[in-house]
């Protein structure tokens, strides 16, 4: 079961980046995990897509529509998306083949504030669900006051953040079997 990663934000030392590298470690059998690189996606313009989709909107439309299963882990910007997921998401609906059809996807989100970026994450459903995007309901993970769960080296040290997201992992693997099975017409 390959799955692909979404980070939302594009910072170096980005901690959304450091939880989804640590989901390595904690996948179930089975599943593999390839983090995508969004930084070189231009900012969507009409104009692009009539000229011709460039190069890394192809490769990256390509790359959702390969993999079983998204796994998003994303920030909250002033309670919603950042420009850098939501990017991703409107080259990725372009018709025709939207990529996000039928694919089944994960979220978590850190955030430095409390909350752990509830707002971001339905926001984020909220707006895959008009694609056909089949997200996973539950478990919620929402990594709160984020600066004090890593090292100094980014490894992501909170044992309970760790079970947290292998539970969402496991979860996730059910849930793309599921919706495989669903799409086959098995019962
Ligand atoms: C433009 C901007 C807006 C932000 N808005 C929120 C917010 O609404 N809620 C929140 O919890 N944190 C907010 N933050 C703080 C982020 O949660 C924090 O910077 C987080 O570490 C970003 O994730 P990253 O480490 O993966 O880059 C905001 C940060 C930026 C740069």
């Amino acid at each position: 079961m390959n799955i692909l990663g979404i980070c939302g934000s594009l910072r170096q030392a980005s901690y959304n980046m450091a939880a989804l590298r640590a989901c390595h470690d904690l996948m179930p059998e089975g599943m593999t995990l390839r983090i995508a690189s969004i930084g070189d996606l231009p900012m969507y313009n009409d104009d692009l897509r009539i000229d011709g989709l460039p190069e890394p909107v192809v490769r990256i439309r390509s790359e959702i529509t390969a993999a079983d299963g998204l796994l998003i882990a994303t920030p909250e910007y002033n309670f919603s998306l950042p420009p850098a997921l939501k990017n991703v998401i409107d080259w990725a609906s372009l018709p025709p083949r939207q990529a996000l059809q039928d694919k089944p996807v994960a979220i978590f989100s850190c955030a430095s504030g409390p909350l752990g970026g509830a707002r971001v994450q339905y926001d984020l459903r909220r707006i895959l669900t008009p694609l056909w995007a089949y997200t996973l309901p539950r478990p919620e993970v929402f990594i709160g006051s984020v600066d004090t769960k890593f090292d100094a080296r980014g490894h992501l040290t909170d044992e309970t953040t760790r079970r947290f997201l292998a539970e969402l992992l496991h979860g996730f693997r059910d849930w793309v079997l599921r919706m495989q099975r669903s799409q086959s017409g098995a019962p």
